[in-house]
């Protein structure tokens, strides 16, 4: 059994475990980073607890359409935000395939059904692009020379995914 609650500040330590258990080495971000993004959107930033501790976390924000957070890139205010960016969801491996990860998403999700974004957008990278269609998202392919640099900063294949939001 596991449970979803939002993170605090005291759960960094174990999110820098999760995310070098998740991730390739080249796409590790840095610790204030991390810490700057729960600062800066602590509502929609979930973490998942089971009997051992903490076993998955996802950070998101309020972002545009077609605009790509870079690796280790700060969370942009936007005045009139329209896409609920999913940037970072990672799943201990100890705690993969129990429908922990699709758990996170959905309730970002559901807390975004009462506001006015009308998308949902991330990057998907390590092959999870099928993992991401089941929860609705599709590649989305136009994107300017900038967005497209910033989906290479993580420096392994990454894919700009969207789908929309049905309110
Ligand atoms: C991708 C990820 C978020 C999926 O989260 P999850 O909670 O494992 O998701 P699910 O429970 O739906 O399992 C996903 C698939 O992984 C498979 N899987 C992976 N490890 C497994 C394990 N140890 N036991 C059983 N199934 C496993 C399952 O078969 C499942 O496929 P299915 O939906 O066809 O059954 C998670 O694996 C993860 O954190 N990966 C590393 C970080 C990463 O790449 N994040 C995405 C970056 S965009």
């Amino acid at each position: 059994m596991y449970k979803l609650r939002p993170m605090q500040e005291g759960d960094i330590p174990a999110v820098m475990r999760i995310q070098a258990d998740a991730y390739a080495a080249e796409v590790l971000e840095d610790e204030a980073v991390i810490r700057s993004r729960l600062v800066r959107c602590p509502q929609l930033a979930w973490v998942a607890e089971d009997e051992q501790g903490l076993c998955a976390y996802l950070f998101a924000y309020h972002s545009q359409v077609g605009q790509v957070t870079p690796l280790d890139g700060e969370f942009q205010a936007y005045a009139e935000p329209n896409c609920l960016y999913l940037h970072d969801l990672a799943v201990a491996a100890r705690a993969a395939g129990r429908g922990i990860g699709p758990a996170l998403v959905r309730h970002n999700l559901e807390q975004a059904s009462g506001s006015r974004l009308r998308y949902s957008a991330l990057v998907s990278v390590q092959g999870s692009e099928a993992f991401w269609s089941r929860q609705g998202y599709q590649p989305h392919e136009a994107l300017d020379a900038r967005q497209q640099a910033h989906l290479a900063s993580y420096g392994i294949p990454a894919v700009y995914m969207v789908r929309n939001l049905h309110h």
